[in-house]
C-alpha cells in the first residue's frame, strides 16, 4: 500500500468534489496509486473529514482538503487559483432516492446548481477535462438486461432526473462551438451500477448516516447487531428467486475505473462520451444475503416485505464500451466484495 514517490510534488493534480464520500475517497486512494494528487472539495454534508486522512494513512498522501460547497462560487474560485488541475472528477451530490422525492428541490439545486457553478468556474479557468459521477439510474426500467450505453434514458424520481439533466447539460457543453468557450470540454459521464466493498485495508469504507437506504450497508449493520433484520423487498420478481437483481461492483473496482477514465481523456478529443461501470453479473438479494453470511460467519435473519416503490426486477450491465475504450474491467467478485464490506462494518461498528 506505500506509494513510493508519495511526497512528489511534481504530481499532476485533480480536483475531486465529493471526495470525502464512498466512493470519492476510494478515487483519491487510487488516484495516489496511479501518481497523481487529489484535491478535495467537500462540504461533509454526507461525509467525515477523517475519511480523507485515512485515505493518507492508505498511501502516505494526504489529499488538500477544502471544507466548501459546490455552490459556494468565490471558494470554488479561490481553490482553482491556487492549483492547476488535469482534470475535475465530480462527484458531489446529494444520493438518497426516496428523499428526492420528499424533497425535490433540494435535490435541484445541490445537483443542479453545483455541477452549474463548477462549470462555470472550470471554463473561467479554461478547464475542460471533466469525469461525472452518473448512474445506472438513468435508464429508467430498461426493457431487456444486461444494459448498453445505448439503451434509452428516463427517470423515475427527482434523483435520477437530476442525473439525467446533468448529463443533458454536459452534452449541450461539449457540443457548442469551441470559439464561445474558454475551453474544449473533453467529458466522460460514468453509469456506475450498485458499488459495494470497502478498500483493503478496512480504513475507509461506505458511512450511512442513519438507517442505510441500500441493500448491502443494511445488511452490514444486522451482521453487527445494529439493526435486528432486513426486510427483503419483494420475492414475487421475475427471476431466479423472486427478489430484485443488481450488478454489483467492488467500490476498488469503480475507483479504477475513474482511473482508465482520466487516462483515456488524453487519447480522445473534445466530447461527451457514457460509459457503464459494472461487473456485467447480476445478483438476487437472497444471493446477497447468503454471500454475507458465508463472508461474516454471522446470520442475517430476514422477512419478505412488499416491493419498495419505483424498484425493478432486474438491473445488469453490458461493461463491454469500458473494456474496449478504457481499457477498464472489473476485477473483483461476490466473495471479495462481502469480506471487505465486513471487515470495515466490523473494524468501524459506528462508521468514521
Ligand atoms: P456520498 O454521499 O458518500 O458522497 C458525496 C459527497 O459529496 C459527500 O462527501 C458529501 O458531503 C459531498 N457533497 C454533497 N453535496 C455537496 C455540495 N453541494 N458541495 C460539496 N460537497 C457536497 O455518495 P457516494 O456514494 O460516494 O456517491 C458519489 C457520487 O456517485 C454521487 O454523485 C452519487 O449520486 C453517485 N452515485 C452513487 C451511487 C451509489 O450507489 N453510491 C450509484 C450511482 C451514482
Ligand atoms: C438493491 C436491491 C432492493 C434494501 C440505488 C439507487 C440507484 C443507485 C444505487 C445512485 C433491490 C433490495 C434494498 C433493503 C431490499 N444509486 N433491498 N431491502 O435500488 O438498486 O439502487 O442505489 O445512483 O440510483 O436507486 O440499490 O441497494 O437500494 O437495492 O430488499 O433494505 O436490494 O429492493 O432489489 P438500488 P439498493
Amino acid at each position: 500500500m506505500h506509494s513510493p514517490s508519495a511526497s512528489s510534488s511534481t504530481r499532476p493534480e485533480v480536483l475531486v468534489t465529493g471526495g470525502a464520500g464512498y466512493i470519492g475517497s476510494h478515487v483519491c486512494v487510487e488516484l495516489v496509486n496511479a501518481g497523481y494528487r487529489p484535491v478535495v472539495v467537500d462540504n461533509l454534508s454526507n461525509s467525515k473529514r477523517e475519511a480523507v486522512r485515512r485515505v493518507a494513512r492508505i498511501c502516505e498522501l494526504e489529499p488538500d482538503f477544502y471544507e466548501l460547497d459546490l455552490n459556494d462560487r468565490e471558494g470554488l474560485t479561490e481553490v482553482f487559483k491556487k492549483h492547476d488541475f488535469k482534470a475535475v472528477m465530480h462527484f458531489a451530490g446529494l444520493k438518497a432516492v426516496g428523499e428526492s422525492s420528499q424533497i425535490p428541490l433540494k435535490y435541484y439545486r445541490e445537483n443542479l446548481g453545483g455541477t452549474l457553478t463548477l462549470c462555470e468556474v472550470m471554463a473561467e479557468f479554461s478547464q475542460g477535462n471533466l469525469i461525472f459521477s452518473s448512474s445506472a439510474t438513468v435508464y429508467g426500467d430498461p426493457a431487456t438486461v444486461p444494459i448498453d450505453e445505448r439503451f434509452p434514458t428516463s427517470a423515475t424520481n427527482p434523483y435520477g432526473r437530476s442525473k439525467l439533466i446533468i448529463e443533458e447539460i454536459l452534452r449541450d457543453l461539449a457540443a457548442a462551438p469551441k470559439e464561445h468557450q474558454n475551453s474544449a470540454w473533453n467529458i466522460t459521464l460514468l453509469r456506475y451500477f450498485n458499488p459495494v466493498g470497502a478498500h483493503e485495508s478496512g480504513l475507509i469504507g461506505e458511512d450511512p448516516s442513519g438507517i442505510p437506504n441500500n441493500l448491502l450497508p443494511y445488511i452490514a449493520q444486522v451482521a453487527i447487531g445494529k439493526l435486528e433484520r432486513l426486510s427483503v423487498f419483494g420475492d414475487d420478481y421475475d427471476t431466479v428467486d423472486g427478489t430484485g437483481v443488481r450488478d454489483y461492483i467492488h467500490v476498488v473496482d469503480l475507483a479504477k475505473g475513474h482511473v482508465a477514465a482520466l487516462e483515456a481523456l488524453d487519447s480522445t478529443g473534445p466530447g461527451c462520451r457514457a460509459y457503464n461501470l459494472g461487473t456485467g453479473q447480476g445478483y438476487s438479494v437472497l444471493q446477497m444475503v447468503k454471500a454475507f453470511e458465508k463472508a461474516s460467519g454471522r446470520d442475517i435473519p430476514y422477512q419478505i416485505a412488499p416491493r419498495r416503490p419505483g424498484d425493478i426486477a432486474n438491473c445488469y450491465a453490458n461493461a463491454d464500451l469500458a473494456r474496449q475504450e478504457l481499457g477498464w474491467e472489473a476485477q473483483f467478485g461476490l466473495e471479495r466484495m462481502m469480506v471487505d464490506a465486513w471487515r470495515w462494518q466490523s473494524q468501524n461498528p459506528d462508521g468514521y
